[in-house]
């Protein structure tokens, strides 16, 4: 099941951004999203937020800020399921086109965008902290064209 984010939840979403990546988010960074009225999503499984996205959404483009499931649930198909909600979101919101950034050694992330339809479009250098100094972002974007647009005769 999943619901909209509200900052009731983000004492189970920072239990579950802890474990999940070695730099997590900060509660302030939740916080800030949700004041800024970007759409974020829990996914509950039983009762438990075990997964969850933010979203952020400025003119006709959308970012995928974060999507994370937790450690002990992972590769069971939530991740996929999250990011399709988010992708949907920016959709119905009026997005032509989604923006994520993934770090390079992120591989099952990176499988996942892609099967999902991102393309790789640029890199931003030393964007992310790592263990050893600083890590690029892989930039991935996808393109939200009606069908009725890639359905049209040639002139
Ligand atoms: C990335 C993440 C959200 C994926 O969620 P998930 O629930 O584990 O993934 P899913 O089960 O939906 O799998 C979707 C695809 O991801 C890839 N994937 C998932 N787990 C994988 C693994 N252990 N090894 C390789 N690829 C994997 C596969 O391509 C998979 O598709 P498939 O099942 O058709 O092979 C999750 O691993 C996660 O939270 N990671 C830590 C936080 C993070 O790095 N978030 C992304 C930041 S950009």
């Amino acid at each position: 099941m999943m619901r909209p984010m509200f900052e009731d939840d983000l004492d189970a979403v920072m239990d579950v951004e802890l474990r999940a990546y070695p730099f997590p988010w900060t509660r302030g960074i939740f916080l800030d999203c949700l004041h800024a009225g970007y759409p974020g999503r829990v996914l509950l499984l039983d009762g438990v937020i075990a997964g969850y996205g933010m979203l952020s959404l400025a003119a006709d483009e959308a970012h995928v800020l974060n999507v994370c499931v937790d450690p002990q649930v992972q590769s069971r198909g939530h991740g996929r399921q999250l990011l399709r909600e988010l992708v949907r979101l920016a959709r119905v919101r009026g997005a032509v086109r989604v923006f994520l950034e993934v770090r390079p050694s992120n591989t099952s992330a990176i499988a996942l965008y892609h099967s999902e339809g991102f393309n790789e479009i640029g890199r931003r250098p030393r964007y992310y902290p790592a263990q050893s100094g600083r890590e690029d972002a892989l930039v991935m974007a996808m393109e939200l064209v009606d069908d009725d647009i890639t359905t049209m005769p040639p002139l």
